[in-house]
């Protein structure tokens, strides 16, 4: 048999060689670790569909955050569990509400890390709906006004990013017009452009005790089967002022991934989601799937795909395997 001219595995054959030809590596940099805050002190509870991830009160959460930034990991995104819900979601937008005083204690505790706040009225609703109701639905731009608030809210606790997470139509426009009024016109918003109605978001709603309480999303996020839209979704976020837009889910979205990369110029950002977490998690603890080979090939893929930048409840892991 005749030599082929090009024979791939020429350079396949040991890992310096291999090391040489790798297209994506991963680095602690690309990582952003998301946590739960709750009140009260000393609180640090597992959330039973997430092993390895915890509720934590703010004491706690402050000495995590000096710990990922000792691993290199340039930032976290915060999600708020109040002390008491409302059919308007007021903690959102209290100036004591549960994540603006959770970004007051970690910014002079730990100055370089970058702390980003999500946005969205989910958890501090009654009801679980990522905004006001009217007639059984959220109410677009009666939110929009409550968003607006909320983000003014984080941005004077100290917020160095803004991601609204609610997909609202109009919301990056609403939230860039509040922050620039009053003079926060240079903190970026990282916007959820292309979120997906995911049955991957379970685990989530448990840490974060979000669940709708009747009802699903399906009336404000995307419909799962939509890739045309998500460029839609994506433009809009941009021609409104988004920084930095997102795809969540990740895994399961690398195509959104690769063509948002592929035909916008801004940076990209994936959410490596609850559920993506929660099924390596369980195959590992069952020893069907490697751990560590899983978690690196995840996020490799991730990055792989386009993403700048992943979210990731493994960043901890990962940046200790890569960093
Ligand atoms: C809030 C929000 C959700 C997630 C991030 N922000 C949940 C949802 O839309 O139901 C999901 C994150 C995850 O699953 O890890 N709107």
């Amino acid at each position: 048999m005749e030599n082929p001219y090009y024979r791939p595995r020429r350079l396949r054959r040991n890992e310096a060689i291999r090391s040489m030809v790798r297209e994506t590596r991963l680095s602690p940099s690309d990582f952003i670790y998301p946590f739960f805050v709750c009140p009260g002190s000393g609180v640090r509870k597992e959330i039973g569909s997430m092993p390895g991830v915890f509720n934590l009160s703010i004491d706690i959460l402050v000495e995590e955050c000096r710990s990922v930034r000792a691993l290199g990991i340039p930032a976290v995104l915060l999600f708020g569990l109040p002390p008491a819900k409302d059919e308007v979601g007021s903690d959102a937008y209290a100036e004591d509400g549960i994540v603006q005083q959770a970004v007051r204690a970690i910014k002079p505790a730990v100055p370089d890390l970058l702390v980003i706040t999500d946005l969205c009225l989910c958890e501090y609703t009654s009801h679980g709906h990522c905004g006001q109701l009217r007639d059984g639905d959220v109410a677009n731009d009666e939110t929009l006004r409550l968003l607006a608030k909320a983000a003014l809210a984080q941005a004077k606790a100290g917020a160095d990013i803004i991601a609204p997470s609610d997909m609202m139509d109009g919301r990056v426009r609403a939230i860039r017009e509040a922050l620039d009024e009053q003079h926060f016109e240079s903190i970026p918003i990282l916007s959820y452009a292309a979120k997906y109605a995911s049955g991957f978001y379970g685990p989530f709603r448990e840490a974060a005790d979000s669940a709708p309480k009747f009802g699903d999303r399906r009336s404000y996020q995307m419909d799962p089967a939509n890739q045309r839209e998500a460029i839609r979704e994506v433009a809009l976020d941009i021609e409104e002022g988004a920084d930095i837009v997102m795809v969540k889910p990740a895994m399961p979205y690398l195509d959104v991934i690769y063509r948002v990369k592929t035909e916008f110029d801004l940076p990209v950002a994936a959410y490596q989601v609850s559920g993506e977490y929660s099924a390596l998690v369980a195959a590992h603890r069952n020893g069907w799937l490697d751990r560590e080979r899983t978690i690196l090939e995840s996020l490799t893929c991730i990055k792989r795909a386009g993403a700048d930048m992943i979210i990731t409840y493994f960043a901890k892991d990962a940046a200790k395997l890569v960093g």
